[in-house]
């Protein structure tokens, strides 16, 4: 994968960027789900952690995390904000077998970043690595923003954020390649004196349907299955957009 700027040299404004994530509803959800699907035990194999929001929430519960992600920058703010209460490595999330070994209660990926998969086979890769590091009755959790469906050609947003020392904007605009979105952002920071530039920063998503992802999820060997919509286990009606698609799968005893 080529290097993206946001998860190395504009690592330490991610989370600034991403000042309006909910990280306390989402784990409080995943407890939820562990509970719903009999999963008492309390060691989490955290795949694509970035810097460690969901990683130190799970720890501060009483988790025993494994954080992997396959940027150093990431990873290094992720081991200074949860400190030792968790364990980090670098890796691929296609090649989890070597960097982890054994098996966990339970392996979460979250914040789309299942997306960075482009292909089916990748895709199922990843989903493999999940499931062998998944123990008999525990359960896998992802997410994603992006489907083959709800993925706007042309679409355009923008993230603005001011902690008061550091002021930053960052503009999107996607755009349909074939079976891949493509989301190229440019930012403007002035942190203190310095001013950062930085324009086409381009990440590439894989887009699959739904069913895709069930599908793929069956044929890795999850048997029950369970598909939620933006961290809840009942749909709002009213809510025509979902902002995130939640994926539950649990590995037979
Ligand atoms: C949108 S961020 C999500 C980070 C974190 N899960 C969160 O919720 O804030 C995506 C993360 O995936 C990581 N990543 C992207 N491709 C990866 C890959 N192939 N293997 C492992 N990590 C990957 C990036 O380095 C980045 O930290």
């Amino acid at each position: 994968m080529p290097k993206l700027a946001l998860y190395s040299e504009l690592a330490s404004y991610y989370d600034r960027i991403y000042w309006w994530k909910d990280y306390a509803q989402e784990v409080d959800f995943l407890l939820k789900v562990l509970h719903r699907y009999g999963v008492r035990g309390k060691h989490i194999l955290e795949v694509a952690c970035g810097t460690g929001n969901h990683t130190k929430l799970l720890a501060a519960t009483g988790y025993r995390v494994t954080g992997v992600d396959v940027s150093d920058d990431m990873l290094a703010i992720a081991r200074r904000k949860v400190g030792g209460r968790a364990t980090f490595v670098r890796g691929e999330m296609k090649n989890l077998g070597r960097v982890v070994e054994g098996t966990y209660d339970a392996a979460i990926c979250l914040f789309s970043a299942i997306s960075y998969n482009l292909t089916m086979s990748d895709l199922k890769r990843t989903l493999q690595g999940l499931f062998d590091h998944t123990r008999k009755g525990g359960v896998t959790v992802f997410d994603t923003h992006f489907t083959k469906k709800g993925f706007i050609d042309g679409h355009r947003g923008e993230d603005i954020f001011d902690d008061g020392e550091t002021m930053g904007a960052r503009l999107s605009f996607s755009r349909r390649r074939g079976k891949i979105g493509e989301i190229t952002f440019s930012y403007l920071i002035k942190d203190g004196p310095k001013v950062i530039m930085l324009r086409n920063d381009v990440h590439r998503l894989g887009l699959f349907d739904l069913q895709d992802f069930r599908k793929a999820m069956r044929e890795v060997g999850f048997d029950r299955i369970g598909m939620y919509v933006d961290w809840k286990f009942a749909r709002d009606r009213k809510q025509n957009e979902p902002r995130d698609n939640v994926f539950v799968g649990r590995k037979p005893s």
